[in-house]
C-alpha cells in the first residue's frame, strides 16, 4: 500500500518544492500569523508570556470528541487496564507506609532500580544519585528542563512532526522554536520519514540552545535507527554550546524485531543529552504521573531543582510501585507481551484503515499511526495537499476531515498539521493521527462507524 498523497508537497513538477533550506530555517513558529485565531481565549489576567503559547489540538478534540459521544482514537492512553502485578505494586507500597514526601530527586528504591536498568543501556555506569532525576511524567521532565536550561532569546529546534510540550514550554520561556521536518516523498512505513542532516545543520546556529529528539516517535511511529542517530551527533557535535533532549517515552514499544537506539549512548554525546522517559508509558499508567530523565549531572542538577521548585517531589508510593514493577517484570514477561499485544494492535488497525479505504503508514514503534484521508470528501474546497503556507491551521483540509469523522461518523483522530510549524503544515493536510492503544472492541468500533458513516467513499 503506498501513500502518495500523505507526503505530498515534497514534489511539485518532478523537483523538491517544499521549502529551501533557508526558508525552512527562516520559518520560526512564533511566526505564525493564523494565532490570532484562538478557539481558546486568554484570559485578560493571565501573564504576558502565557499570550506566546498555542491552544491544544488535543483539547479541541477532546472536548469534541466528548460532545459528540466519539470513540476516541486521537489521544495517547490505553482504554484497557494495566497489569494487575502494576496495580499490586501500588497497593503494596501503599501498605508499606510509602506514603510521605521522597527525595526531590526521585526515591534511592526507584533511582538504584533505574541506574541498574539504564547502565548497560547507555553503556557507562549511571550514577543514581547524580545522573537520573524522577519527575512528575515526561511532561514535568521536558518542562523543568526548558526551564532549567534555556534562556530568553536562545533558540530550540524541534524535528517535526512534533509532540508539543517542548514547544509549549519554549514559548513559556520566550524563545525561538525552529521546526526541522522529517520529509518523505513516498511513504509506505514510518522507515520512509527521513531527516535531511543538511537541513538540520542549516536550522542550527550558535544561538540554538537545545536540539529536541523523540524516537519512537509520535505521531509517525518512525524509530530512529543507530546510524541516523550517529548522524545527527555528527552534526550536533559542531554545535559547542547545543544540547539534546530526547524524548524517549515509547522506548519499550518497538516492532518487527526493531531495536530502540539511545542518542545519549552515541559517543560523546553523553555529556550533552537529557534522555526521557514515562512510566505512564511504560506501564500503561498515563495517570500515576511518574517519569525520569537519565543524563549528566550538569544537566539533571538543574533540571531537578526545576522540579523541586514546582512539585517537589514525585508521589512516594507510585515511585516505589515504579521500582516493584521493573523488579518483576521479567518475572512476567511484560515487556514481551507489550509488544506483541501493541504489534498485533497496530496490524489491526493498519488491516482495518486500509479495508475503509485510509491508507496507514505502518509505525515502527510508539502506538500511533498516520493514515492518509484522501478518501475522505469534505464540503468546501478543501486543497487536497497543495493548501496555501499561510492557510489558518484550523481551516485546513486536515482539520476539517478530523471535524467530520467525529462529528459526522463519531470517531476522533488528530490533524496531523497540528505537528508542524507554520511552513511545512503543508507537508501533511491528508494525513491524521490514531492511537492504537485500545481494546480490540474500540478499534472495530471505529472500523464500524467509519464504514456505515460513508464519508470514506465520499470524495470524487
Ligand atoms: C512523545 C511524547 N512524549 C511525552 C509524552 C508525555 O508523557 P507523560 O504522560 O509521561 O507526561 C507523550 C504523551 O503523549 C508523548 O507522546
Amino acid at each position: 500500500m503506498r501513500c502518495a498523497r500523505t507526503v505530498a508537497g515534497r514534489v511539485r513538477g518532478g523537483r523538491r518544492a517544499a521549502l529551501s533550506t533557508t526558508d525552512a530555517v527562516r520559518f520560526s513558529f512564533d511566526a505564525d500569523p493564523t494565532l490570532a485565531q484562538r478557539p481558546q481565549v486568554q484570559s485578560p489576567l493571565s501573564s504576558v508570556r502565557m499570550g506566546r503559547t498555542e491552544p491544544s489540538v488535543f483539547a479541541e478534540f477532546s472536548a469534541l470528541s466528548d460532545k459528540h459521544n466519539a470513540v476516541n482514537l486521537g489521544q495517547g492512553f490505553p482504554d484497557y487496564p494495566m497489569p494487575d502485578f502494576v496495580k499490586e505494586a501500588a497497593v503494596e507500597a501503599i501498605r508499606a507506609d510509602y506514603n510521605q514526601y521522597s527525595r526531590p530527586a526521585g526515591h534511592a528504591r526507584l533511582v538504584e532500580r533505574l541506574a541498574e536498568r539504564y547502565s548497560p543501556k547507555f553503556g557507562r555506569s549511571i550514577d543514581p544519585y547524580a545522573e537520573i532525576g524522577v519527575v512528575g511524567g515526561a511532561t514535568n521532565a521536558i518542562f523543568s528542563a526548558l526551564v532549567a536550561l534555556v534562556d530568553p532569546d536562545d533558540e530550540v529546534v524541534c524535528v517535526e512532526p512534533y509532540f508539543d510540550a517542548p514547544k509549549i514550554a519554549a514559548d513559556l520561556m520566550g524563545a525561538k522554536t525552529i521546526g526541522v521536518p522529517l520529509r518523505a516523498d513516498w511513504a509506505d512505513t514510518a522507515a520512509d520519514w527521513k531527516l535531511d542532516l543538511d537541513e538540520l545543520d542549516d536550522a542550527l546556529n550558535e544561538r540554538t540552545k537545545l536540539l529536541v529528539l523523540n524516537t519512537p516517535h509520535n505521531p509517525t511511529g518512525k524509530v530512529f535507527s543507530r546510524e541516523e542517530l550517529e548522524g545527527i551527533a555528527r552534526v550536533v557535535k559542531k554545535y559547542p554550546r547545543l544540547l539534546v533532549l530526547s524524548d524517549e517515552v515509547y522506548e519499550s514499544m518497538v516492532y518487527d524485531g526493531l531495536e530502540h537506539h539511545h542518542i545519549g549512548s552515541v559517543e560523546g554525546m553523553f555529556e550533552r543529552t537529557i534522555s526521557v522517559f514515562s512510566i505512564g508509558k511504560t506501564f500503561s499508567a498515563t495517570g500515576w504521573r511518574v517519569g525520569y530523565a537519565v543524563g549528566p549531572e550538569p544537566l539533571i542538577a538543574p533540571l531537578v531543582r526545576v522540579h523541586q521548585a514546582s512539585n517537589f517531589s514525585t508521589p512516594t508510593p507510585l515511585q516505589i510501585a515504579s521500582a516493584i514493577a521493573f523488579d518483576k517484570a521479567a518475572e512476567f514477561g511484560y515487556f514481551e507481551d507489550l509488544t506483541a499485544t501493541l504489534q498485533a494492535k497496530r496490524d489491526k488497525l493498519c488491516r482495518l484503515l486500509r479495508t475503509a479505504g485510509l491508507s496507514p503508514i505502518t509505525p515502527q514503534g510508539g502506538y500511533f499511526l498516520l493514515a492518509d484521508t484522501s478518501k475522505i470528501g469534505v464540503p468546501t474546497e478543501f486543497p487536497l495537499w497543495e493548501a496555501p503556507e499561510d492557510l489558518p491551521l484550523r481551516d485546513r483540509r486536515d482539520f476539517a476531515v478530523c471535524r467530520q469523522l467525529c462529528e459526522r461518523a463519531g470517531v476522533t483522530a488528530i490533524p496531523a498539521s497540528a505537528f508542524f510549524s507554520f511552513g511545512h503544515r503543508h507537508i501533511t493536510d491528508s494525513l491524521a493521527r490514531f492511537c492504537f492503544c485500545k481494546k480490540d472492541d474500540t478499534l472495530n468500533e471505529a472500523f464500524r462507524r467509519i464504514v456505515h458513516s460513508g464519508l470514506n467513499a465520499t470524495w470524487v
